[in-house]
């Protein structure tokens, strides 16, 4: 039986693993969160006393990082060395860091190797950046998310609040505006919206508008998924 594969990519904020979420728990299938690969990565190289800007600090530590992915009642966790650091990759810090990591081609082929890898043996939502660029170019569908910096800036920010972070607004807004430079200026696999994507636009939209719109344009794969 062949897995499916929906790919999900955006800038910072505009909702994916929010919607990724949700549209993996209505088709019955897992939620791959790659950016959560990315954090990981970035907080050994934080814990390491590294500068992520660096891949000359940064490549050495790939091959002796253990990075694995598994599932606890439908939550993804993310093991960095046999440690869950699932909540511990939610800081401005390690955001901030992850982004700079992920410039690097070394980092981006080890972890984008997981992610085929792991495509091949189930059926995901995956969120990220370039899963419909490069990680999946085949995936059988394809959404492209976004939403202004202000209302990405407002999100994230509610999102500390709501985990216990207490930040500046305006610091949030700047630090979204410097993630999307970095992540669409990369020479490397940059945030791009592939050629047959969906393109969603979330400002103003509540999370289930989106997701039902998302899953309107599922439905040829739904009734595919039932039949296998
Ligand atoms: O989705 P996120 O905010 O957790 O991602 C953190 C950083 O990781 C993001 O700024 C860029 C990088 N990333 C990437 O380059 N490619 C992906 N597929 C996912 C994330």
């Amino acid at each position: 039986m062949r897995t499916i594969s929906i790919a999900i990519d955006g800038p910072a904020g505009a909702g994916k693993s929010t919607i990724a979420k949700i549209v993996a728990k209505r088709m019955n299938i897992h939620y791959l969160d790659t950016g959560a690969m990315y954090r990981a990565v970035a907080l050994k190289a934080i814990e390491m006393g590294l500068n992520c800007k660096e891949p000359g600090q940064i490549i050495p530590i790939l091959s002796l990082t253990d990075l694995s992915i598994s599932y606890c009642q439908d939550q993804q966790h993310v093991y960095l060395d046999g440690r869950d650091v699932t909540d511990l990759i939610r800081t401005p810090q390690v955001s901030a860091a992850a982004s700079d990591i992920a410039v690097i081609p070394e980092v981006r082929m080890m972890l984008v190797k997981i992610q085929r890898e792991l495509a091949q043996q189930y059926s995901l939502v995956l969120d990220g950046r370039d899963i419909g660029t490069f990680v999946l170019p085949d995936a059988d569908k394809k959404f492209f998310l976004t939403a202004t910096v202000d209302e990405r800036a407002r999100r994230r920010w509610l999102e500390l609040i709501d985990k216990g972070y207490k930040m500046d607004i305006s610091e949030i807004k700047k630090d979204i505006e410097n993630r999307d430079m970095n992540d669409m200026n990369r020479t490397f696999a940059p945030l791009r919206k592939a050629e047959d994507a969906i393109l969603i636009d979330t400002t103003g939209k509540t999370i289930e508008q989106v997701a039902d719109e998302v899953c309107s344009h599922l439905t040829d794969i739904l009734t595919l998924h039932k039949e296998w």
